[in-house]
């Protein structure tokens, strides 16, 4: 994959992006596409000053590195010429060269928006974030773990990540102000832009989201609890009546920031994208994922934050149960009282719902209250969840890894 040794004699390049290219896009007056072509020209010289070259990297807000933050981000720039580029491309936009063949789709680092945080709904990674990310990959996804890489590797390897991120980040922001004003601001207002993007980057350095609660062993009944939760609170609406969301390839839940067309995970695969620890899952649940329609649920439990923990043990049980090789949850396993939409129920039993079922998304129903009064039951019984082992071998190995044909736009 990598270029070494093979001698060029043109060195990389950052390409214009997206939204600069847009400024000229659809214009037919002359001197418009004059005007607009010499503001790209400006954007791209800016670019150049505050975040160098791929050869020669600037971490936004340092513009003359010493010799060892120099020496990092040059070995950032070959581990990711190496590593990355092919997946997430030489601007970071994610369109590197085998990315059309992928779904989902590699991250675009350009809008400075990431998934798996530690931190609330809508802020940006910690470092440390990214780093793990990066050493664990992302399960379900084409998205490799690196955990062979040193510490100083890892390291390197986010400078450049962030490189991008904060370059994608200004060329945005210089873009939206060029259509605007159809001039750049002077050298102050472009440090105050700088600003502006770096500041959220520094405050996400101190938001660390840690439940408030210990978890409470996870029992049987605590799952259960959960699994009532998780119809109440209306999860069923995009993953489904049992959480297998995505894989039915039934349930619509609209694009991603990025663009893509995304789809809600399948619970039950007992593959976590965001990482299987309970305490990743609750972050999940916590905090949302940023860029996608999973929605933060930190307020909704702000008064009850076991309730997250119960929402955790149902997923891990279900997530448990294909591993296990139990028999998937069914109608049996529904709260007393509840009514299940036809629909829903098409798509807990029929793996092959027919195209038709498409979009019939299970209504939330608000029935499960009356079993609220259970949940002080589920102290105590450490217990891992004994269903009854069934041969029926219904639901074997449904690849669930969700890079199925879904084409993105
Ligand atoms: C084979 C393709 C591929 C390669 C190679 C690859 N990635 Fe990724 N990467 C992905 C995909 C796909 C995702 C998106 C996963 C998702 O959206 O759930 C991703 C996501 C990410 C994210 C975002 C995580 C988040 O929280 O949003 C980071 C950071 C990242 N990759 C860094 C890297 C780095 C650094 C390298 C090289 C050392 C690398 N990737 C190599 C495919 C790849
Ligand atoms: C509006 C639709 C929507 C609702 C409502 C919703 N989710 Fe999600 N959820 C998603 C999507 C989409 C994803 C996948 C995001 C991605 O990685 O692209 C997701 C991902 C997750 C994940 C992460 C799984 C992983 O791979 O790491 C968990 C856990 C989760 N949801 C739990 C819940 C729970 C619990 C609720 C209810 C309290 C809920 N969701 C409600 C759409 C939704």
């Amino acid at each position: 994959m990598a270029f070494t040794g093979c001698h060029r004699a043109v060195p990389p390049s950052f390409s214009p992006g997206e939204e600069l290219l847009k400024l000229t896009e659809g214009l037919e007056d002359e001197e418009e596409i004059a005007i607009y072509q010499d503001l790209q020209g400006q954007v791209t010289a800016v670019l150049r000053e505050h975040a160098g070259t791929p050869e020669k990297p600037l971490l936004l807000g340092n513009r003359e590195p010493t010799d060892a933050e120099n020496g990092q981000l040059k070995r950032g720039y070959q581990l990711y010429s190496k590593y990355c580029v092919q997946c997430h491309g030489v601007n970071g936009d994610g369109n590197g060269a085998v990315a059309e063949h992928l779904n989902p789709k590699p991250r675009n680092y350009t809008h400075g928006i990431f998934k798996f945080t530690s931190t609330p709904y809508g802020h940006k990674p910690r470092r440390s974030d990214l780093i793990h990310i990066i050493k664990r990959g992302v399960t379900g996804t084409s998205m490799p773990s690196f955990d062979r890489f040193s510490k100083e590797d890892l390291e390197a390897v986010v400078d450049y990540v962030l490189v991008l991120a904060y370059r994608g980040e200004l060329e945005r922001a210089l873009a939206m102000i060029a259509y605007d004003d159809e001039e750049l601001p002077d050298e102050e207002g472009i440090e105050e832009v700088v600003e502006s993007i770096l500041q959220p980057w520094r405050d996400s350095s101190t938001e660390l989201v840690m439940p408030v609660t210990m978890m409470p062993p996870m029992t049987e009944e605590s799952a259960r609890v959960g699994h009532q939760l998780f119809l109440k609170h209306a999860c069923n609406k995009c993953h489904g009546m049992f959480g297998r969301g995505g894989s039915m390839g039934n349930v619509e839940v609209g694009a991603d920031a990025w663009g893509y067309k995304t789809a809600a995970a399948d619970l039950s695969s007992g593959m976590f994208r965001g990482g299987g620890r309970p305490l990743d899952i609750y972050r999940r649940i916590h905090s949302g994922i940023n860029g996608t329609p999973m929605p933060a649920f930190e307020k909704l439990f702000a008064e009850n934050p076991d309730a997250i923990w119960q929402l955790v043990h149902f997923i891990k049980q279900t997530g448990n149960r294909r591993r296990l090789g139990l028999e998937p949850l069914g109608e049996a396993d529904l709260p007393p009282g509840l009514e299940v939409p036809v629909a829903a129920m098409a798509e807990a039993t029929n793996k092959e719902a027919p195209e038709a079922e498409k979009s019939d998304v299970a209504e939330p129903k608000e029935t499960a209250e009356a079993d609220d009064a259970d949940e002080d039951k589920a102290e105590g019984e450490v217990e891992e969840p004994a269903e009854k082992a069934s041969d029926k071998t219904e639901e074997p190995a449904k690849d669930a890894t969700e890079e199925s044909s879904d084409q993105a736009p």
